[in-house]
């Protein structure tokens, strides 16, 4: 049932290339240079024609809709707003008549996902859903929607939905540019870049045991930092929640450039900081702020694209990964952050599948 690996998370993991895949089939239409999104076709002029898209969810489904929110606001030019399920839920929301709630949910079933909808539909606006779980309460009860198609994730860490959740707002973002924002020319090569990601995750994943080595040096750390910018961002936030919750490290995900806000006070040597640094328009300033964790003498392990040796110097660590476009990359960038967090986890002991106080999918309120 684990498909050979130790643990449901590991399996999951590396079965993202085939999760993607399966994710995008029948859905990137490359020869007519367009996205079919079946599920939303009744309402697709509806949600085009929204005053505001609001995305609702918890945990890693909250940190795909914060990638949502930046590919929506990029492609489609709609505001977008990313609510913890649960706040939305209890501070009376304005709700206006073209708005339209989105809620992702992995397993359809969360209690403040689900609760977030019922108000979205009482106030009667227009409700979709991203899920994974087909027939789930979340789906059935939202007017329309979009199946991840991953099949069952069942590690109580979120690993393949995430970026399954992450590729079907891409497509939502690029349906809603269609024949709006986006060329024929600029929306063809934005398919292609996107067709090539499963491959992409495929060559991240054989990164696996240079990950394995670097989780081993730091397996007995009591805090960890992620930073990142832009779309990688919500990747940070993402790599902190998958160590905290399996490995049981503390770990915080920022903005990068909030660091200086407040969080540089932590660093000194015992602090590692993982830094997603893609070459991307936010790149150069990225490197001032690892810089400024190195002289601090802070240890950094950094994500960058393959073919950049100018990190090397700096960081005591560098993942190189295939080069995307930028708001393609938390597909890749995501990928080691979770190997990271499973062997760290495994090293010390920790039930993986299973962490201690979590459930897979979380029915009270
Ligand atoms: O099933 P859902 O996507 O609604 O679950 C939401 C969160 O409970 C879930 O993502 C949780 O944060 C995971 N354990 C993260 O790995």
């Amino acid at each position: 049932e684990k498909g050979g690996y130790p643990h449901f998370m590991l399996k999951e993991i590396m079965e993202q290339p085939e999760a993607l895949e399966n994710c995008l089939r029948g859905r990137l239409d490359l020869p007519h240079n367009t996205v079919k999104l079946g599920g939303l076709i009744d309402v697709m002029d509806r949600v085009q024609a929204a005053d505001r898209i609001i995305i609702c969810a918890c945990g890693t489904s909250w940190h795909a809709g914060l990638v949502g929110e930046y590919l929506i606001e990029e492609f489609a030019r709609i505001p977008v707003e990313v609510e913890y399920a649960s706040e939305f839920r209890y501070r009376n929301p304005v709700l206006r008549a073209n708005d339209v709630v989105i809620a992702i949910s992995q397993s359809g079933e969360t209690a403040d996902t689900l609760a977030a909808v019922r108000e979205a539909k009482r106030q009667g606006v227009l409700t979709l859903g991203i899920c994974n779980v087909v027939g789930s309460t979340i789906a059935r009860e939202t007017d329309a929607g979009v199946y991840l198609h991953v099949g069952p994730e069942i590690g109580v860490a979120s690993t393949k939905a995430f970026t399954a959740q992450v590729t079907v707002l891409t497509l939502l973002a690029l349906k809603l540019a269609e024949g709006r924002t986006l060329s024929e020319a600029e929306m063809a090569q934005a398919l292609r870049a996107l067709a090539e990601i499963p491959e992409k995750v495929r060559q991240v994943l054989a990164l696996d045991e240079e990950i394995r080595r670097i989780a081993h040096v730091y397996r007995y750390a009591s805090n960890f930092l992620y930073l990142g910018r832009g779309y990688n961002f919500p990747v940070a936030l993402e790599g902190a929640l998958k160590l905290k919750e399996i490995s049981y490290i503390h770990a915080e995900g920022y903005p990068a450039a909030e660091m200086k806000h407040g969080p540089i006070a932590l660093i000194d040597r015992f602090m590692p900081v993982v830094f997603i640094a893609m070459k991307d328009r936010t790149y150069d300033k990225v490197v001032s702020n690892i810089e400024e964790v190195v002289a601090r003498q802070g240890s950094v392990i950094a994500i960058t694209d393959e073919g950049n040796g100018e990190l090397d110097a700096l960081c005591e660590y560098v993942i190189r990964i295939p080069p995307a476009p930028d708001f393609l990359t938390p597909l890749l960038t995501v990928v080691p952050l979770q190997l990271l967090a499973y062997h760290i986890a495994v090293m010390r002991g920790c039930n993986v599948d299973q962490p201690r106080n979590l459930a897979k999918s979380v029915t009270v309120e």
